[in-house]
């Protein structure tokens, strides 16, 4: 899978990606914003024979960052691609200077909670309520920098 920064080019294809994936998915707005207005926001794209095959964003504000979201196509799926997606977003953390990275994720979601403790992230607390779709609980999760790029 070869990793890119995302562009406005690929919005229509990530934006199907949400839809498949997410009960509250992103919408265009939404990534141009991260595209053209965040200055902390990195949006990146994984493709397969240029198709859109994975998609993951992240805030990297001084010595924090927090992953915003990641996903895979469906029919991709357990093949190792968030792995490599995680990877290339910690290297840039480390690259800009981070020490921890943040992200929460309800707390059903198993996959997405067993890749991110594959990597040693942890679970240091329980946002109530925090989705607000469903009222879904959320985990917060941490890591090291400098233990997920080595
Ligand atoms: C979570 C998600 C991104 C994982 O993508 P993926 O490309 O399938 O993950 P990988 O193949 O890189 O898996 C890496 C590791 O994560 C864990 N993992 C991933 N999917 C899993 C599943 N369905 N069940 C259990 N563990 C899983 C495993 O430890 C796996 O390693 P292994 O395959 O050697 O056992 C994908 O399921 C997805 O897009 N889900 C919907 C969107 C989402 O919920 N994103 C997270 C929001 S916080």
């Amino acid at each position: 899978m070869n990793i890119r920064k995302m562009t406005e080019h690929d919005l229509d294809a990530v934006l199907l990606l949400e839809e498949e994936l997410f009960s509250a998915p992103w919408n265009r707005e939404h990534f141009l914003f991260e595209l053209y207005e965040n200055p902390f926001s990195l949006c990146l794209i994984g493709e397969i024979d240029n198709q859109v095959v994975a998609a993951g964003c992240a805030w990297i504000i001084y010595e924090r960052a927090e992953i915003s979201t990641v996903g895979v196509r469906k029919d991709y799926q357990r093949k190792g691609y968030a792995k490599q997606m995680l990877n290339m977003i910690h290297q840039t953390a480390a690259q800009h200077g981070v020490h921890h990275i943040f992200l929460e994720v309800r707390v059903s979601n198993r996959p997405a909670i067993a890749l991110y403790e594959s990597f040693g992230y942890r679970v240091t607390k329980v946002r109530k309520n925090y989705y607000s779709d469903n009222h879904e609980d959320a985990y917060e999760m941490v890591a090291e920098v400098k233990s997920l790029v080595r």
